[in-house]
């Protein structure tokens, strides 16, 4: 079982708090020693050196703005001068580095479906599988290529087509020729070890990959240290065997943040909103799942009769307000 921190409500992690207090004190302690510090010191903060020796505002000016960078955010201080004093103002949470956006990919070679929610608007990208693209009766190596030119065509995202090989070799063959497709193939692999040497192989090589079958955060943190794309943690298969797949979804957010990998977790095996739910609320990156998934947020009672109440209501109103005919 993995040591989680918990995560405090403003979803800063305690990292984060530690790192900031770690630097208020290295700018306090350098502050109070002022001039002591020269520009070849070995302990000169970021930016002092500008300061050249020139006395103690010298050397504040020089120190400030003051960076430093965590997993996820810059913060800075910045130093205020009134006739007699500074301050000191710390900044928290002034720039996050990366704007990320949830996002919604579908779970199914059916291009009917895949169609429906591209026209929804909603629509990043698409997983398929073997069994997928069995269950639309799609067999042999030219109908199964033609198949994925057909999605491409369809959605605007990522398309993530899984490699058949087990075998390291095979496997870089077959991705190649995937990935030779469209801009938009993700080669998928399976996490057995010739998986990793391929998604390693296909990573240098700037083509995109889909780590898939991933049940363990050990299996999430080989896959991006291999330099996947996605990773793609089955959590409704968890849940079938009593395991709690959110749980595993949490587990790499915090590894993956804690190093800044940029692999991203693509929380597959949804099964139904809930999913969805928790997994925006973790932060998984992507989710993929059938579309009636998707289409089941749309739902709620209130909604259906609230509308329907204002479409009666609009009806009497120009009931009421009509010429009768003489
Ligand atoms: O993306 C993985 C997915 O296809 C597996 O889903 O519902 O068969 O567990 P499921």
């Amino acid at each position: 079982m993995l040591y989680r921190e918990k995560i405090p409500a403003d979803n800063q992690h305690p990292k984060q708090n530690q790192s900031f207090n770690c630097w208020i004190v290295v700018f306090f302690l350098t502050f109070a020693v002022g001039k002591s510090f020269t520009t070849s010191s070995p302990l000169t903060p970021p930016g002092w050196e500008r300061s050249k020796g020139r006395g103690l505002s010298g050397a504040i000016k020089g120190a400030c703005p003051f960076f430093f960078l965590n997993s996820r955010k810059i913060s800075f201080i910045t130093i205020h001068k009134s006739s007699k004093f500074f301050t000191f103002v710390p900044h928290r949470v002034s720039l996050t580095l990366y704007n990320k956006k949830m996002k919604f990919f579908i779970d199914t070679a059916n291009l009917a479906q895949i169609q429906e929610a591209q026209d929804l608007g909603v629509l990043d990208g698409v997983t398929t599988n073997p069994s997928l693209m069995a269950k639309e009766g799609i067999s042999g190596n030219e109908a199964v290529i033609e198949h994925y030119k057909a999605i491409c065509n369809i959605v605007d995202g990522d398309v993530s087509a899984e490699v058949i090989s087990t075998d390291f070799e095979n496997m870089v063959q077959e991705g190649l020729a995937l990935a030779k497709l469209n801009d938009k193939i993700v080669v998928k692999v399976p996490m057995i070890k010739d998986g990793v040497k391929a998604i390693k192989y296909f990573s240098s090589q700037g083509i995109k990959t889909n780590c898939t079958l991933v049940f363990s955060a050990g299996q999430a943190l080989l896959a991006a240290k291999a330099g996947a794309t996605y990773v793609s943690p089955f959590i409704g298969r968890l849940d079938d065997i009593s395991t709690n797949g959110l749980d595993l979804i949490e587990d790499i957010r915090l590894i993956y943040d804690n190093y800044a990998y940029e692999t991203q977790i693509l929380a597959a095996s949804v099964r139904h909103t809930m999913h969805i739910l928790e997994c925006a609320k973790i932060g998984a990156d992507v989710m993929t799942g059938p579309l009636s998934a998707i289409l089941s947020l749309l739902k709620h009672p209130l909604t259906d009769s609230g509308l329907a109440q204002f479409l009666a209501d609009h009806a009497k109103a120009a009931e009421k307000s009509a010429v009768p005919i003489p």
